[in-house]
């Protein structure tokens, strides 16, 4: 049996990491954290943390993680670059599955993201929708960044210098290099993800609804069973679903 420590147990996605456990016979929760618990203090009876905690968090749990050799898969959003330089400097010493989203659906929206990006070429006008429940704390979501990555990536573009993160007040004409990204809040939204791709004449919209965080919490706690096998790096989910 693989051992469990789930980081961050109160919260909406932990609650539904602990209520899926039980549905991977593979895996055995060995022990729960949240804001002021010790990791450190039960870090030994797990064989991997799952961190769906506070960016804030998850470099300290990272290191405890390297200092203690156990595998770690990070759900956690919304980390800033000094956090993931950090984080990548840490997987050197242990396997860490790292992704935005664990839902099968949205890992075969980034597949058909990057190749319709691809296919309609540098004249469609590329823009990222999101939209959360009105208790998301960082923006735009993880997700959302992770698409507009794979539009940059594909334009051979950066994304600090392309994206357009909302717009406001007499901005003018639309650049062609703009890759637009805008959140919205509200309501109980588990998580909404367009990506637009418009051209005079036509458009496409490829879109993503989550409807149950159980279906992030299951691709987390399958990542758990896969990381605990692997060599130190850093892996996503594309890695851990055999589509690369
Ligand atoms: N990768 C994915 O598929 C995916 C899906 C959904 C949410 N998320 C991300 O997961 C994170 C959690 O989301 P949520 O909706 O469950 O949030 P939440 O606010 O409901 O829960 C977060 C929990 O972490 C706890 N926490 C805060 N600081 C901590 C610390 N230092 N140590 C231990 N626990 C701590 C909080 O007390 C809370 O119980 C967010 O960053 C969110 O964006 C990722």
């Amino acid at each position: 049996m693989i051992k469990v420590i789930i980081n961050g147990f109160k919260g909406r996605m932990g609650q539904a990491l602990v209520n899926c456990v039980p549905q991977h016979q593979e895996l055995e929760l060995a022990a729960q954290v949240d804001a002021g618990d010790d990791l450190a203090a039960v870090i030994g009876s797990g064989d991997v943390v799952i961190d769906f905690s506070s960016q804030a968090a998850t470099v300290g749990v990272a290191a405890l993680c390297a200092q203690h050799q156990k595998a770690l898969v990070i759900g956690t959003t919304g980390h800033s670059d000094t956090e993931t330089f950090e984080i990548r400097k840490l997987a050197k010493a242990i396997p860490i599955v790292w992704a935005s989203n664990f839902s099968t659906g949205v890992n075969t929206l980034f597949w058909l993201t990057r190749k319709a990006a691809e296919i309609l070429g540098p004249d469609f006008d590329l823009e990222v929708v999101e939209m959360h429940h009105r208790l998301k704390k960082d923006a735009p979501s993880g997700t959302a960044k992770t698409l507009a990555e794979i539009l940059a990536d594909v334009r051979k573009v950066r994304l600090s210098e392309a994206a357009r993160h909302g717009r406001a007040g007499i901005v003018g004409a639309r650049l062609q290099s703009e890759i637009g990204v805008h959140s919205i809040r509200g309501g109980d939204v588990v998580g909404d993800h367009t990506v637009i791709f418009a051209n005079t004449g036509e458009r496409v919209e490829l879109t993503h609804k989550a409807s149950s965080r159980d279906t992030f919490a299951n691709g987390a706690l399958r990542a758990a069973e896969w990381v605990v096998n692997q060599p130190p790096g850093i892996y996503d989910m594309q890695a851990v679903l055999g589509l690369k």
